[in-house]
């Protein structure tokens, strides 16, 4: 039998399934595979292609046995992929870059202005009729502008949170990649050489009354703010996560906003999707979303459509048009 060229684990929006399915053949999963399945799955030859999702783990004894060219996943995030062992074993993997940039830093600002003017506590109390009227101190929120933001990381989506922090009025301060230092140049910052201020980790984190994470999940930033990070913040300090869960120590992060440690949090992700920390829902000081950030009609098209074309070269046996470990093509 011949190997079928895509096993999809999840359908993709529109384009994605059209082009994979006019490119050759094309197996859906039908229920959510779990780590076992999708390792049987890999090892059987009988795909060569996997089009994934970030919740899909692709972990090193998995990649070892797997007879697939490629995993084309459908995000910009790969943290779900052991890299090196796919690379190892001439995996090829593919992302979704650029495209999801300026629907996820909304997201950020979305986050930064719901918690600040406690947007869903004062949405909750319109619904329950208990809007009677304007009162001077009702649902009393935080400034945004005039205030800083520190971001955690200054890629893509962390310049694109400060192009809108500046129209805000805010200041914005950065440390490139923390918990360590490396100088970014007024050359490297562009259109932001004199609008922005790099510090070092320890002084973002003092200085920020927003910190906002937008660095890579790697053994780095694995719990990068954790309780320490937490109670070096300003008690009056709003922490947002767009990025990815485990960034945060979750369960650091209720008892500090429980003690009033810090003042709120917005958040997108979390450390044991889609499984919250205990405490966290109850909280009224934060703003949950379900991992939305690029969940805008265009730009998950787009990514499918990346995301598609990805798994069209890997099944080729081309160079995919984003790789994240061309490397491995290689090999
Ligand atoms: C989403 O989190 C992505 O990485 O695309």
């Amino acid at each position: 039998m011949t190997a079928t060229d895509f096993l999809v684990t999840t359908p993709l929006p529109d384009p994605g399934m059209r082009l994979l399915e006019s490119a050759g053949s094309v197996t859906v999963a039908g229920t959510r595979m779990s780590r076992d399945e999708l390792a049987q799955a890999c090892a059987s030859g009988d795909y060569r292609v996997v089009v994934a999702q970030l919740r899909d783990e692709f972990d090193a004894p998995l990649l070892d046995k797997a007879r697939i060219s490629g995993i084309s996943n459908f995000a910009v995030g790969y943290n779900n992929i052991d890299v090196t062992a796919a690379t190892a074993n001439s995996i090829v993997i593919g992302n979704t870059p650029g495209v999801l940039t300026d629907a996820t830093a909304d997201i950020a600002l979305l986050l930064i202005l719901a918690v600040a003017r406690r947007a869903v506590e004062a949405d909750t109390f319109v619904r329950a009729g208990k809007f009677h009227g304007w009162e001077p101190e009702l649902l009393l929120g935080h400034d945004v502008s005039g205030k800083t933001l520190g971001l955690a990381g200054f890629g893509r989506i962390a310049r694109a949170t400060a192009r809108r922090a500046l129209a805000f009025g805010m200041t914005v301060e950065f440390c490139p990649r923390p918990p360590g230092d490396r100088v970014v140049s007024d050359e490297e910052l562009g259109e932001f050489a004199g609008r922005v201020r790099q510090v070092p980790w320890p002084e973002l984190v003092a200085n920020s009354d927003y910190l906002s994470v937008h660095v890579p999940l790697n053994a780095h930033t694995r719990h990068l703010v954790d309780a320490s990070v937490l109670s070096a913040m300003k008690r009056s300090a709003i922490l947002i996560n767009t990025a990815r869960g485990p960034i945060v120590d979750e369960q650091a992060l209720v008892a500090a906003l429980r003690e009033g440690t810090i003042a709120g949090a917005g958040l997108d992700v979390y450390e044991e999707e889609p499984r919250l920390a205990p405490g966290l829902a109850e909280l009224p000081n934060t703003v949950l979303l379900p991992h939305v950030g690029s969940a805008t009609v265009p730009v998950r098209a787009e990514m499918a459509r990346r995301c598609a074309e990805n798994a069209v070269a890997m099944a080729r046996g081309e160079r995919p048009p984003y790789p994240v470990n061309p490397e491995a093509l290689a090999r």
